[in-house]
């Protein structure tokens, strides 16, 4: 680009080189025309349109212009008021002594690229380039993907990638399937008396699911007496930090979204620590270590038979 005289000629060219040769630049020197000090070069903002649309191509004249034109990479448009283009959605706009303008109708994705205004003035030539942009629209193309019965697993982020011979266009769309919240099957929770007691309620759902505590039919709020309600996510968590009699018992949860609602029952049960009194009911059932007090034991229920037996043979 910017060598002028190959066979490569373009209107710029010709016009800067016409100037040169008017003032005896010596031929065969590499000729640039960006930042020639001799022809104003005037590079615009870019126009980016629609596809579809129409864009309106202003060139600013001047006093004594001679010959004015707008060009489409190398091939005119418009030479004065006279129309080379034969693309009838190319027409004059305006033409006069302020100003040049050509406009383009129903925009297409060939369109774009650089369009160049090229003036001789009595004085210099001038050449003003604006980068037409256009902008595709995708929908307005009819590209669908179709995702038929979308499920759980089809989530995620899918790409639509627009290919002309100009550019690439990547978009991306997330996917986000909403579904009702399924709470996984509550299991039932043994605990000592005095314990600390954990309940766990976890549901999969999307948007995430808001839980509800429930005692048998009276809702259990955060805050409650020895109690903790904490929902991080997925995942609800009823603490009791010290388990009374009174928290035995049957315990609902409840995720919900705006997608419906599941809920699971727990049942918070006694465990009885193995103690001497339950030893002596169930001798099997020890079941520590603590072997030690062992001799204890056995001597409390000897003495329970001896005294059973003394009772008996009164008889
Ligand atoms: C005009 O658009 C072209 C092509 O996308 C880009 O290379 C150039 O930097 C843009 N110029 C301005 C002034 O935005
Ligand atoms: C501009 O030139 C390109 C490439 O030759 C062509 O495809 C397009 O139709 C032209 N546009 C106008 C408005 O002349
Ligand atoms: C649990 O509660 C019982 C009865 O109120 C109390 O005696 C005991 O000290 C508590 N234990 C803890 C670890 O707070
Ligand atoms: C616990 O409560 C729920 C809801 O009230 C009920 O469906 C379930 O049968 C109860 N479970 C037990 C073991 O009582
Ligand atoms: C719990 O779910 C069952 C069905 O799974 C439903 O019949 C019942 O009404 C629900 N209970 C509550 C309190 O939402």
């Amino acid at each position: 680009m910017g060598v002028c005289g190959y066979f490569v000629v373009s209107w710029k060219c010709l016009v800067v080189l016409s100037f040169r040769l008017l003032f005896l630049v010596p031929p065969g020197l590499p000729v640039h025309s960006q930042g020639d000090s001799q022809t104003d070069n005037k590079v615009m903002d870019n126009i980016t349109v629609r596809q579809g649309e129409t864009v309106f191509l202003r060139c600013p004249q001047g006093d004594i212009v001679t010959h004015t034109a707008w060009l489409n990479r190398s091939s005119i448009l418009y030479a004065g008021e006279d129309k080379w283009s034969v693309d009838p959605r190319v027409s004059l706009v305006t033409l006069n002594q302020e100003e040049f303008t050509i406009k383009i109708e129903d925009v297409d994705m060939t369109d774009e690229g650089p369009y160049i205004c090229a003036v001789q003035t009595s004085r210099r030539p001038r050449t003003t380039s604006v980068h037409i942009l256009i902008q595709g629209d995708l929908a307005s193309e009819d590209e669908y993907l179709d995702i038929p019965s979308i499920s759980r697993q089809r989530a995620g982020t899918y790409e639509c990638t627009a290919v002309n011979d100009i550019a690439t266009d990547v978009q991306t769309v997330e996917i986000t399937v909403n579904y009702a919240p399924s709470v996984s099957e509550g299991r039932d929770v043994g605990v000592t008396l005095g314990q600390r007691g954990l309940l766990e309620c976890e549901a999969d759902a999307v948007p995430e699911a808001d839980f509800e505590w429930y005692r048998d039919d009276r809702r259990i709020f955060n805050g409650f007496d020895g109690m903790e309600i904490e929902d991080a996510g997925q995942l609800s968590k009823l603490t009791f930090f010290n388990v009374s009699e009174a928290d035995y018992g049957n315990y609902t949860c409840i995720a919900i979204n705006k997608l419906g609602s599941s809920n699971t029952s727990f049942v918070l049960y006694e465990v009885i620590e193995p103690t001497s009194s339950t030893l002596l009911q169930e001798p099997g059932a020890v079941q520590d270590g603590n072997s030690g007090s062992m001799g204890t034991h056995v001597h409390t229920y000897t003495c329970l038979l001896l005294a059973i037996l003394q009772f008996l043979l009164r008889f």
